[in-house]
């Protein structure tokens, strides 16, 4: 999957349904965050996550989601001063996830879709 970051654009932080992960920027450059998840609870829909690390992917360094700490999000910081493409490599696909908010201690499922597949929007 390809995904176009516009200068500043953000990702919510999310899982990825057990599935693993590596990420590519074949063009610009990207953050990942990382998250520790120290509770989690669907049903009440609290949680409490803690940043925990950051890291660049570019195409000189692709970077793979830890399976044991898979909670991340993306962003293209607008130091970085450019609009970026990532290329993601999923083991399994998956059409929802886990997002989760730092500041309000919060988590749900959300359903996923694409934007476009072979070149037709959908
Ligand atoms: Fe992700």
């Amino acid at each position: 999957m390809a995904i176009c970051w516009e200068v500043g654009m953000r990702s919510s932080i999310h899982n990825h349904k057990d599935q693993n992960c590596w990420m590519a920027a074949p063009i610009g450059r990207l953050e990942v965050h990382n998250y520790r998840v120290h509770e989690e609870d669907l049903v009440t829909q609290h949680c409490l996550i803690e940043e925990t690390e950051v890291l660049e992917i570019s195409s000189l360094n692709p970077v793979a989601v830890d399976p044991l700490n898979p909670v991340h999000d993306v962003r293209n910081p607008h130091e970085f001063g450019q609009r970026a493409v990532s290329l993601h490599l999923y083991s399994r696909p998956f059409d929802s996830c886990i997002v989760y908010s730092v500041e309000q201690h919060t988590c749900g499922e959300i359903g996923l879709r694409y934007t476009s597949k072979y070149g037709s929007l959908v």
